[in-house]
C-alpha cells in the first residue's frame, strides 16, 4: 500500500481531495518538490523516506517546565519506531507545552493558545496523520481541540501517571496531599519536617498527577471518547508497557491513514456520552465538563451542562480513587484500568460507537479483562455511590449553570442553607484566611467572585479555597464554597465551581453580599440567592465593570473572546474546524 515511486499520482480516497498530501510535498519532480525534499534530507533522511508514505506528525508537547510530560521525547521514540514499522514516515514536532503548577496566572488561560499552535502547525506542514503525545492538565484537551479543527487521523498518546507517592510508609496522592497536608500544618496537626518530607516522597517518578485529577481524567476521557488506544490510560508513565503502546500506536496512526478514520468519524454524540459516563464511573474530574464542551464545540457536536447532567445520572461510582476515594493510578491500572470500568457500566454506554481501533466501543471492551481487584474497581452491583458524578446546578445565582462534583463533596453538606461570607478576589480571601477575628462559622458559605474566564483571567483552580484558619484549628474540614473559578482535579470539598455567567462580565454572582443567604440543594440541582429581584436591580444599578486583565498581546485576545464556562470557554472564533485544506503554495 505504501513505497509509491516519486512523482506517481497516489490515487487517493474519496475524502482526501483538497488534502496536501505527502507526494505533493516530496514526491513532486519539480521546483517545489526540490525545495521540500532537498532541506529534509539536511536530516540525513534517505531516498525511500521520499517516496509516498504517510508522513505522521508527531505532536509533542514535552517540556522540562511541564515536569508532567518531561519523558516525552523518549516516548516519541517509541511511537517512531511503530511508524516506521507499518510504512509510514514519523516527524516529531514541538507544540506549546502547558505545565499546571509552572504556569501564571493559570494554565488554563493558554489551553486555547496551545490549540491554535496545534491546529496551525498540523494544517501547515505536510502532514497526513497525527498522533498528540500529552499528559499535564490542558495538554490532553488543547491538543484534541486543535486536531478536531483539522481533522486529520489523530490518535492520542497520553504519558502515563507518575508511581504513587510515598511518605512514611504510605501512598500519597498528586496534588491532593498538597490539599490536606497545607490544611494539617495550619491545623498544627503536622510539622514543617513531615511536610519537607511529604514534598519529595510525592513525585518520585515521570508522569503527570497519579491521583484520579485532570490529566488521568483527561487520559480517560481521550480513551472513552474512543481517540486512545483501549488499555492506555491508567498504565504508569515509567512501566514499560506505556512504551510498548506507543508503538503499536505508532503502527495504527499510519493504518488509520490509510482508512481514513478521523475525528469526525470518531467524536460523534454518542462518543461524548460515553466520556461523561465514564467520567461518572472513575469520580473524574470537574475540569472534563469545560474541555468536553470545548472539544464538542469543535468537533460540531450538540453538548450542554443539561446533557451532561442527564447522562452522568444514575451512572454508578465505580472507581475509589483519590481525591474523591482512597487508591491511586498505578492501583487502578493493576486493577484493570479504564476498560475494566467501560466493561463494567456497558449497559449504560453507546456500544456502537467507533474508535481509533477501528472498531467500536463495544467490541474493544469485549475483550478486555475482568477487574482483578474489587476494591479499587467496584462492582456495578456494589458501587461507592451511584449518581455521585458531577452536577449541574441552576438557579438565580447561576442562571447559566455551576458544576459540583458529587463523590468529592460532603454529603452532610449536599443540601444547605448559610449565610454568604463574599470575597472580591482571591488575594483578598488569602489575607483574611489566617485572621482569628474573620466572622465565620461552619454553616458560612464562602463565595468568591471575579475569578471567572474574563476576570482573573484564565479561570484559575481557585474555587477550593482554604479552611479558614480558625475553623481548620476547631476540625472543620469542609464548607460550601462557591466562585465562578475552577478546582484542581486533584481537589475535594463541597466546592460549587464555573458559576456562569461569572461576576466579571456581571453575572449575579457579581451582585452577592456578606450576610445573604444562600441555598445550595445538589439533588433538587439548584442554587439559590435569597434576595429579591428588586433588590438584585438595585445593586445591578451600582454594579461596575472591573478593568480588563490586558490591553495587548494574547490576554487582550483571550478577554475579547473567550466564552463562559458553560459553553467550554474556547474562544468564539475558533469553534468548529476548517479541515486540513490549504490552497495555496509558499513559494
Ligand atoms: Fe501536571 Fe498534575 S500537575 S498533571
Ligand atoms: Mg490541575
Amino acid at each position: 500500500k505504501t513505497g509509491r515511486p516519486i512523482g506517481e499520482e497516489p490515487g487517493r480516497p474519496e475524502g482526501h481531495i483538497g488534502r496536501r498530501s505527502f507526494d505533493h510535498w516530496f514526491g513532486e519532480k519539480d521546483r517545489n518538490g526540490f525545495i521540500h525534499r532537498s532541506w529534509m534530507r539536511a536530516q540525513g533522511f534517505s531516498d525511500e523516506v521520499f517516496d509516498g508514505r504517510p508522513v505522521i506528525g508527531i505532536c509533542n508537547t514535552w517540556s522540562e517546565l511541564t515536569p508532567c510530560n518531561a519523558h516525552l521525547r523518549r516516548l516519541a521514540e517509541s511511537v517512531k519506531r511503530g511508524v516506521w514499522q507499518a510504512g509510514g514516515f514519523p516527524l516529531e514536532f514541538p507544540v506549546m507545552s502547558l505545565g499546571e503548577t509552572m504556569l501564571r496566572p493559570t494554565a488554563m488561560l493558554f489551553r486555547n493558545l496551545l490549540s491554535m499552535d496545534v491546529e496551525e502547525s498540523l494544517r501547515g506542514n505536510p502532514i497526513d496523520g497525527t498522533i498528540l503525545l500529552t499528559g499535564c492538565d490542558k495538554t490532553t484537551p488543547g491538543s484534541i481541540m486543535g486536531a478536531a479543527s483539522v481533522d486529520l487521523p489523530t490518535l492520542v498518546v497520553t504519558g502515563g501517571p507518575m508511581l504513587n507517592g510515598k511518605f512514611r510508609g504510605c501512598d500519597i496522592g498528586s496534588g491532593t496531599a498538597v490539599w490536606r497536608f497545607t490544611q494539617d500544618v495550619n491545623a498544627g496537626r503536622m510539622s514543617q519536617e513531615d511536610y519537607a518530607a511529604a514534598e519529595s516522597g510525592m513525585s518520585r517518578s515521570n508522569g503527570h498527577c497519579m491521583t484520579m485529577g485532570t490529566a488521568s481524567t483527561m487520559a480517560c476521557m481521550a480513551e472513552a471518547l474512543g481517540l486512545q488506544l483501549p488499555g492506555s490510560a491508567a498504565i504508569p508513565a515509567v512501566d514499560s508497557r506505556r512504551y510498548a503502546i506507543a508503538q503499536q500506536a505508532g503502527q495504527r496512526i499510519v493504518q488509520m491513514v490509510e482508512e481514513d478514520l478521523k475525528p469526525s468519524d470518531i467524536l460523534t454524540r454518542d462518543a461524548f456520552a460515553n466520556a461523561v459516563r465514564a467520567n461518572a464511573a472513575i469520580g473524574g474530574s470537574t475540569n472534563a465538563v469545560i474541555h468536553l464542551l470545548a472539544i464538542a464545540g469543535r468537533a460540531g457536536v450538540d453538548l450542554t451542562l443539561d446533557d451532561m447532567d442527564e447522562w452522568a445520572r444514575g451512572v454508578p461510582w465505580l472507581v475509589d480513587l483519590q481525591p474523591s476515594g482512597r487508591y491511586l493510578m498505578e492501583d487502578f491500572y493493576y486493577a484493570g484500568g479504564l476498560p475494566a470500568v467501560l466493561r463494567e457500566i456497558l449497559p449504560l454506554l453507546k456500544a456502537d460507537a467507533i474508535t481509533v481501533t477501528g472498531k467500536s466501543i463495544g467490541e474493544n471492551v469485549a475483550k478486555a479483562e475482568r477487574t482483578v481487584d474489587t476494591d479499587v474497581i467496584r462492582a456495578v452491583g456494589d458501587p461507592l455511590g451511584s449518581g455521585a458524578g458531577t452536577a449541574v446546578l441552576k438557579g438565580n445565582l447561576a442562571p447559566d449553570g455551576a458544576v459540583v462534583k458529587q463523590s468529592a463533596a460532603s454529603e452532610r453538606l449536599l443540601q444547605h442553607r448559610g449565610r454568604a461570607l463574599v470575597f472580591s478576589s482571591i488575594e483578598e480571601y488569602d489575607l483574611a484566611v489566617d485572621d482569628p477575628e474573620l466572622d465565620v462559622d461552619a454553616d458560612t458559605v464562602l463565595v468568591l467572585q471575579n475569578a471567572g474566564p474574563r476576570g482573573y483571567p484564565g479561570m484559575p483552580e481557585v474555587g477550593n479555597m482554604t479552611i479558614p484558619r480558625k475553623l481548620a484549628e476547631q476540625g472543620v474540614d469542609d464548607m460550601v464554597r462557591i466562585s465562578d473559578a475552577r478546582m484542581s482535579g486533584t481537589a475535594y470539598g463541597t466546592v460549587v465551581l464555573h458559576v456562569a455567567p461569572e461576576a466579571a462580565v456581571g453575572g449575579p454572582l457579581a451582585l452577592v453580599r456578606t450576610g445573604d443567604w444562600i441555598e445550595l440543594d445538589v439533588p433538587g440541582r439548584t442554587l439559590h440567592l435569597d434576595v429579591s429581584d428588586e433588590e438584585l436591580e438595585k445593586r445591578r444599578a451600582d454594579w461596575q465593570a472591573p478593568t480588563p486583565a490586558g490591553d495587548r498581546g494574547w490576554v487582550r485576545l483571550y478577554t475579547d473572546h473567550v466564552m463562559q464556562a458553560n459553553e467550554g470557554c474556547d474562544l468564539d472564533f475558533l469553534v468548529g474546524r476548517s479541515g486540513s485544506a490549504v490552497g495555496r503554495q509558499s513559494h
